[in-house]
C-alpha cells in the first residue's frame, strides 16, 4: 500500500506504541569500523583479512567479494526520471500489458464493461490492484508456467461509474451493498496460465487452472492458533474453518511450488456502529481483547463492508478481525485445494513471504510488518525440507519457530525467539496478558515488543537472496523520535534499505551482521541520503518497497511513494541496484509508472528473458497535484485512462501486469 499520508497509507496513521528506548546512536558499527580502517576497494579486493570480512560480510560473501570489480552489473539504457499519463521502460526493451482489471480469465465472458459490473460477473474477471506477482513454470518451462497474482484492494471512486468522490473521506455515503460484493470481488487472488507465443505472452483461455480467489473462499488454518477461541465466531464454532483473504499485498513462492499470499492492512476492513462521526473508534473496544485491537488498529473503519456484512462489524463478529492478518499457502497446481492459513508465521500486516532453505534445509520465511515501529520477523520450520516430497514439503509451515529481529549499533544482530512461556512472554509478562502460543501468535506485535526486538520504519518486502544475503526494504517512518543506527532517521521521509547477512551464511542461525545498502533521497539535496557512486540524477529513489532477484541473483527494487511523486517530481518506478564492490548502492531506473501508480511485483521467468511487473492504482495518487489537472480523480474524469491508448476511451484507468521483454529476445538487462 501507498505510504505516508497518501490515500490509502492509513496504515502509517496507525499510531504505534513509542520506540523501545536505546543506547545513544553515536556508536560505529562493525562494517563502518572494518571500513574506515580498510578501504571497501581493498574489502573488494580480496586483499582484507578474513576475519575482518567474515564479519562485515559473511563467509558466504567471501568468494563474490575477491571476485567483485568496479564493472556495471546491469546492462541497460537508464529511463529519463519524471511523471506523465503513461508508463517508460528502457529502450531497447517491449512493455505490453497482459491482464488489466476486468479481462476475462473463464471462458465465455464478454469483454469488460465497467458500467455493467456485478458481483458474479467481477468473481470471473481479473480483480483490481495487482500487486505481487509469482511465476511457477510448467515442466520447467520459462515461456509457459502459472501467474499467481495479489489483488491488494480497491479505488471506489475509480471503479465505479456512480461514485463522484472518494468514500473513505466522505461518510460511504454513495456506497451500497452491489458496490460492496463488486469490491469483494475484485480482492484476493488471480491464478492464471499463461504462455509466450512467438514475441508475444498471452492468457491461456480456457484452463483449467485459471481461478479466482476472493473475501469469500473458504479456507482452513493449521498451526497453535487454529482452532483457538479467538478464532471461532458465531458461524465457525471450530474456529479453523476460515472465510476468505484479503489485502493481499506482497507474497512469496517455495521451493516446493506453492504460492504465498499476506495479508497486509486487515484492519480497514473492520467496522464498528460505535465510531465518532469522523471515523475514529472509541478506545476500549474489543473487551478482553481491547489492547490487541489498539495494537492492530481494528476496527479501521475505512470501508464500508462491515456496513453491509455482518462478519466485518466487530460488534457482531468481534473475533472475525483474528481470522486475518496471515500469511495464507496456496497450490496454484491444483484449482480445488483449499488454501490454508499457517498461524505459526504469526498475525500482523504482512508485507510478503519470501522462502529460502537453511544450511540444514529447513523452511526459512522472511517476514516484514508494515506499520511504523512495527518489526522484521522470520519463521524456521521444525522439520526439514525433502526434495521431491511435496506433500511432506507442504506442512513445513505448519510447525516452527518465529523470531523477531534485534539489530544491534554495533553492526550485529539476533533473532528473538517469541516463544510462549519464555521470558515475558507468559500471562504474568503484563502487556497483552498472553496466556499462551496461541495468544503469541495472534499477538505477535505485542510478543515481539516484549522481547524488545528492534522497532523499524516500516518494513516491507523482506528479500533472501540465493548467495546467503537478506534485503530489508524500510519505506518510511517521519514519526520517530528516537533513533538508532538500524533507522537513523527522526524524518525519514524516503526509507532506506538494510542488507543481512546471516552468521555463517545460514539463514536458521540466530545471529547476523548488517550494513546500510542505500538511505534514500535525492543525493543533490538529502545530505542525508546514501547511493553507490554512479547513481545518477534519474537512477535514486524513494519509498522502497517490493524487492525481486533476478536469474543472476541481482537485486531490483519497486518503489512506493504515494503521494510524494509531487514532492520528488518523478513517478514510482523500478530500479536495478547494485550490492557488490565499489558499485555497491548504485541505482538505476529500468521502468516507470504513469501518474497516481506504484509499482509492485517484479517477477523474473527463471530463464531472466521476461520480467512481470504490477502497475497498482494507475490514476489515483495525488492527481491534484498533477500539471494542468488539479482536481480529484474519479471514474468519469481520471487524470490518465491508462492503459487504453484510445484517447476518446470511456475506459477509467485499469490495474495491470506488464510483460517486458527485450526487442529480439535475450537476458533482462
Ligand atoms: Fe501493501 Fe506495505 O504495501
Ligand atoms: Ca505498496
Ligand atoms: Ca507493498
Amino acid at each position: 500500500m501507498t505510504p505516508k499520508d497518501s490515500y490509502r497509507n492509513r496504515a502509517a496513521a496507525c499510531e504505534a506504541a513509542d520506540d523501545v528506548p536505546l543506547s545513544p546512536a553515536n556508536g560505529e558499527t562493525i562494517g563502518d569500523v572494518i571500513l574506515r580502517r580498510y578501504s571497501r576497494r581493498a574489502v573488494m579486493r580480496g586483499t582484507l583479512g578474513v576475519t575482518a570480512a567474515a564479519v562485515l560480510f559473511g563467509p558466504g560473501a567471501l568468494p563474490k567479494a575477491e571476485a567483485a570489480t568496479a564493472t556495471e552489473a546491469f546492462d541497460f539504457p537508464e529511463v529519463e526520471a519524471g511523471i506523465d499519463t503513461t508508463h517508460h521502460v528502457a529502450e531497447g526493451y517491449r512493455a505490453k500489458p497482459l491482464l488489466s482489471w476486468g479481462d476475462p480469465l473463464m471462458p465465455n465472458l464478454p469483454d469488460f464493461d465497467p458500467e455493467a459490473q456485478s458481483p458474479e460477473d467481477q468473481a470471473k474477471r481479473f480483480g483490481y490492484n495487482n500487486d505481487y506477482i509469482a511465476h511457477f513454470p510448467i515442466d520447467g518451462s520459462s515461456t509457459h508456467g502459472l501467474l499467481c497474482i495479489n489483488h491488494e484492494y480497491t479505488n471506489e471512486e475509480l471503479m465505479f461509474p456512480s461514485l463522484s468522490k472518494r468514500q473513505d473521506t466522505s461518510g460511504f455515503e454513495q456506497m451500497t451493498e452491489t458496490l460492496v460484493e463488486i469490491e469483494m470481488a475484485a480482492h484476493g487472488v488471480t491464478i492464471v496460465e499463461v504462455k509466450k507465443e512467438g514475441e508475444d505472452w498471452q492468457v491461456v483461455r480456457p484452463s483449467p487452472y485459471n481461478r479466482r480467489i476472493t473475501p469469500h473462499t473458504p479456507m482452513s488454518a493449521d498451526g497453535p492458533a487454529a482452532g483457538d477461541a479467538r478464532l471461532k465466531t458465531s458461524y465457525d464454532p471450530s474456529g479453523k474453518a476460515l472465510l476468505g483473504t484479503l489485502n493481499n499485498c506482497a507474497g512469496g513462492h517455495t521451493p516446493w511450488g506453492t504460492y504465498l499470499t499476506a495479508e497486509e492492512n486487515f484492519r480497514y476492513y473492520f467496522w464498528t456502529d460505535h465510531a465518532i462521526p469522523g471515523g475514529a473508534v472509541p478506545k476500549g473496544l474489543g473487551g478482553k481483547q481491547a489492547a490487541s485491537y489498539e495494537r492492530y488498529g481494528v476496527p479501521g473503519q475505512w470501508q464500508a463492508w462491515g456496513k453491509f456484512v455482518n462478519r466485518f462489524n466487530v460488534d457482531i463478529e468481534p473475533n472475525e478481525p483474528n481470522r486475518f492478518g496471515w500469511i495464507v499457502e496456496i497450490d496454484p497446481r491444483d484449482p480445488t485445494s483449499v488454501p490454508v492459513k499457517h498461524s505459526a508465521l504469526g498475525r500482523f500486516c504482512h508485507e510478503g513471504a519470501e522462502t529460502v532453505l537453511s544450511a540444514d534445509k529447513h523452511a526459512v520465511v522472511y517476514c516484514g510488518d508494515d506499520s511504523r515501529f512495527e518489526y522484521i520477523y522470520r519463521f524456521v520450520s521444525n522439520d526439514p525440507y525433502v526434495e521431491g516430497d511435496r506433500s511432506h514439503n507442504m506442512t513445513l509451515l505448519s510447525k516452527g519457530t518465529l523470531s523477531a529481529a534485534k539489530f544491534k549499533d554495533d553492526g550485529t544482530g539476533e533473532w528473538l525467539p517469541l516463544k510462549f512461556g519464555e521470558g515475558k512472554l507468559t500471562e504474568d509478562g503484563s502487556y497483552g496478558k498472553l496466556k499462551n502460543e496461541a495468544d503469541v501468535l495472534i499477538d505477535a506485535r505485542i510478543a515481539a515488543e516484549l522481547v524488545e526486538a528492534t522497532k523499524m520504519d516500516r518494513p516491507e518486502d523482506v528479500q533472501p537472496t540465493p548467495d546467503g544475503r537478506v534485503y530489508a526494504m524500510l519505506t518510511n517512518n517521519t514519526k520517530r523520535e528516537q533513533t538508532d543506527k538500524a533507522n537513523p532517521r527522526a524524518d525519514n521521509a524516503f526509507g532506506h534499505i538494510i542488507e543481512m547477512t546471516p552468521q555463517d551464511g545460514d539463514h536458521a542461525a540466530s545471529a547476523f551482521t548488517w550494513r546500510m545498502l542505500v538511505r534514500c533521497g535525492d543525493p543533490a539535496k538529502d545530505d542525508d541520503s546514501l547511493w553507490g557512486p554512479d547513481t545518477t540524477a534519474n537512477g535514486w529513489f524513494v519509498c522502497p518497497d517490493n524487492a525481486a532477484v533476478d536469474d543472476r541473483g541481482r537485486l531490483w527494487v519497486a518503489t512506493d511513494q504515494g503521494d510524494d511523486w509531487g514532492r520528488t517530481g518523478r513517478a514510482d518506478g523500478l530500479f536495478a541496484l547494485e550490492t557488490d564492490g565499489d558499485r555497491s548502492g548504485t541505482s538505476k531506473l529500468f521502468f516507470r509508472v504513469p501518474v497516481g501508480a506504484e509499482m509492485c511485483g517484479p517477477c523474473f521467468t527463471p530463464d531472466g528473458e521476461t520480467l512481470f511487473v504490477s502497475v497498482q492504482h494507475p490514476g489515483a495518487d495525488g492527481a491534484e497535484a498533477f500539471p494542468d489537472f488539479g482536481r480529484p480523480s474519479v471514474f468519469k474524469d481520471p487524470v490518465t485512462r491508462w492503459p487504453d491508448p484510445d484517447p476518446n476511451s470511456k475506459m477509467p484507468p485499469r490495474p495491470s501486469v506488464m510483460v517486458i521483454t527485450k526487442a529480439g529476445g535475450g537476458k533482462i538487462a
